[in-house]
């Protein structure tokens, strides 16, 4: 698909993105823009140095595509200069590449910080309620009545919720658990960031004393919150754990068999960040020794498969990488993304987190 042909830039996106604010940005701004429309999800190294061609200004693509030596060399010797991830997440591209090649990245934070933290809570609560189970024992027709033991599941208020990354998403997701279901928050982040206190301490608790106070006098139990000084606290303290790390080699296999050992026998562990973060082959086998033990998982370690077993599981729900996937967000990210490519070429700033 072309958009404005006579173009002077030659912009491309490996994908169709939603929204059409992007694409107006690109045209307005004297770019030819040419979206990808090939069928297949994943598209390979050789698809994407097909589509760069000879002249190429800038692309926008994608977290399944792998951005590396043979990416950025053939999109520098087709003149390119901008590359934009649509994800903030940026573990598919190589940036030494990148920047021996002159290549400048660009990644889309910011917009889907609550979207994603929001489907961090749906999880948490789909699997502290066991939603999916229910449903499917519904659509089963297995329901003939009420009955004091169908479905039990955990009462949030009061429990303790974990939060490993403490960046902008874990951040948002511990001030929904905190803010509106009155969990206790003990949280570790591996960079030592302070972002998570002063959320805490900033914006819905003014001060642990007054915030306390607040609860006291309007007769709720007041929430506690603490920062750990290691993640085997986070793991051995608290009822819901949601992993929100970037993925390097020093979070690779983060939860290992060891680490969900000392996770609590009915705990929660969430998974919107990136799947390489657990070992998957290690949690499914957890998962079958430890039935009260519940996972809620939007990413995987071998996307778009899951490790043998885990479809079978009860004891897990699964949906396919969609926590960013709101319109509001899905726009912005689209439109950030083109904003990073057509900054890089018109010599305006381009938002990348590495950088900042
Ligand atoms: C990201 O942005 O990194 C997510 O995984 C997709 O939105």
């Amino acid at each position: 698909e072309v958009w404005n042909p006579n173009g002077k830039y030659r912009v491309i996106s490996t994908k169709s993105m939603p929204g059409t604010r992007w694409i107006n940005l690109l045209i307005q701004n004297d770019c030819r823009l040419e979206i990808c429309t090939e069928k297949k999800t994943i598209l390979s190294v050789e698809d994407i140095i097909a589509l760069i061609g000879a002249k190429c200004d800038g692309v926008i693509g994608q977290l399944t595509e792998d951005w590396g030596e043979e990416l950025f060399s053939a999109l520098s010797r087709a003149g390119g200069k901008a590359f934009s991830n649509m994800a903030v997440g940026y573990n598919n591209v190589n940036v030494d590449a990148a920047n021996k090649y002159g290549v400048a990245v660009g990644n889309t934070p910011g917009v889907l910080t609550e979207t994603t933290a929001e489907l961090a809570a749906s999880l948490s609560l789909a699997a502290a309620r066991r939603i999916v189970e229910a449903d499917e024992f519904m659509r089963a027709g297995l329901y003939d009545g009420w009955l004091p033991h169908l479905f039990v599941g955990n009462l949030l208020k009061g429990q303790t919720v974990g939060v490993i990354g403490a960046g902008r998403i874990g951040s948002a997701y511990a001030r929904m658990m905190v803010e509106g279901f009155k969990m206790n928050l003990i949280y570790f982040d591996l960079y030592q960031s302070t972002r998570l206190e002063k959320f805490v301490t900033g914006m819905f608790l003014p001060s642990p004393i007054s915030y306390g106070a607040f609860l006291k006098a309007s007769g709720e139990t007041p929430v506690t919150w603490k920062r750990a000084s290691s993640m085997d606290e986070v793991l051995q303290e608290a009822d819901i754990i949601s992993l929100h790390p970037v993925l390097d080699k020093t979070t690779y296999h983060l939860v290992n068999k060891e680490r969900l050992a000392k996770m609590k026998k009915e705990a929660i562990l969430i998974n919107c960040s990136r799947g390489p973060v657990i070992d998957e082959a290690a949690l499914v086998e957890h998962l079958k020794e430890n039935p009260l033990f519940r996972v809620g998982l939007d990413v995987f370690e071998d996307e778009p498969y899951m490790k043998p077993g885990l479809a079978d599981l009860k004891n897990a729900i699964v949906v396919p990488h969609i926590a960013s996937a709101s319109k509001w967000t899905r726009e912005g990210m689209a439109t950030l993304a083109a904003l990073n490519v057509l900054g890089k070429i018109k010599g305006y700033p381009v938002w990348f987190d590495a950088n900042r």
